[in-house]
């Protein structure tokens, strides 16, 4: 039974299963009560069920499908009006294999509503309540192919680089309002997202591959200590904070009153 004081609600989306399960149960450990949103109610209420008796915080499920427009409503909604919510986990997500060029392209178009509308969507909501009330932390889901398009498809890593990008402007806009705001880049995790995206986790080598549980246990080690951008793989957060160097070096140079030199003499 839970002894930490209450922390508020966390809403989790996602929370039926991989990341977001392991994120609900070890919410839940740290005494907060709990939103858990996913398409398989069923599945949903067992969790919670097993959840609430180890724990003793409240938990409610919510079942909807963030790719349906009305059900995404319904929960940005509840983030807008729920006074009690001080954590958002936007962590739903999908993958499509396959290249663009023998793509299903709805399936391309099912993943981008759900990584990148309904994350936006509920980023907005939790950022427009959070930053009123002057606390609250977001946690956007990412991926470390946000930072590497040729290792999978570029839609789906498209889809995971404007996440960070997203969050690290978020984190810009919130934090003077007192609102935290974290994104993490698993690599890859062994959840079920490899069978429902037709790939098979198997295939990886296996020094490449996370359990589950270290994931979640590393990424609310980053948002403990403060990280806005959590990479768990990462050996050293020096070569993250290069690029971060090298991108911002780039910046008085990206916009001038003047082509650079190169396409002003070049002879075709
Ligand atoms: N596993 C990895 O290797 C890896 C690596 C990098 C990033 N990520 C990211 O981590 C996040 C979680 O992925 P995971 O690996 O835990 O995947 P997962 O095991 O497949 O779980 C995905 C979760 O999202 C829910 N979901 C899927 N479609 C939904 C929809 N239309 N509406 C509402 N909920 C939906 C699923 O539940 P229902 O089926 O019940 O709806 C499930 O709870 C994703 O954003 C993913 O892109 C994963």
């Amino acid at each position: 039974m839970n002894q930490q004081p209450n922390q508020g609600t966390a809403l989790i989306t996602g929370a039926s299963a991989g990341i977001g399960a392991t994120y609900a149960q070890r919410l839940a450990a740290r005494g907060y009560n709990l939103i858990m949103v996913a398409r398989d109610a069923a599945r949903l209420q067992r969790l919670a069920a097993q959840l609430q008796a180890a724990h003793g915080v409240q938990i409610e499920v919510m079942p909807a499908d963030l790719t349906r427009r009305d059900e995404l409503l319904a929960v940005e909604q509840r983030l807008r009006t729920d006074a009690a919510i001080t954590l958002l986990v936007n962590n739903a997500g999908m993958a499509v294999q396959g290249q663009l060029i023998d793509a299903d392209i709805d399936r391309y178009e099912a993943m981008i509503q759900l990584n990148v509308i309904s994350v936006t969507r509920l980023a907005a909501a939790a950022a427009a309540s959070f930053g009123a009330r002057g606390n609250g932390t977001i946690v956007n889901i990412a991926s470390v192919l946000a930072l590497a398009p040729e290792l999978f498809n570029g839609t789906y890593s498209g889809t995971k680089a404007y996440v960070l990008n997203l969050s690290q402007s978020m984190q810009q806009e919130l934090a003077p309002l007192g609102v935290r705001v974290q994104v993490v880049l698993p690599g890859a995790t062994r959840t079920e997202i490899w069978d429902r995206s037709g790939g098979s986790v198997d295939a990886l080598p296996a020094e490449m591959l996370m359990e589950v549980d270290d994931l979640v246990d590393a990424a609310l080690s980053g948002l403990d200590q403060g990280e806005v951008v959590t990479i768990p793989s990462l050996p050293a957060r020096a070569d993250w904070e290069a690029l971060e160097a090298a991108r911002h070096a780039l910046g008085p140079n990206l916009s001038r009153n003047h082509p650079a030199e190169r396409y002003l003499n070049h002879v075709a």
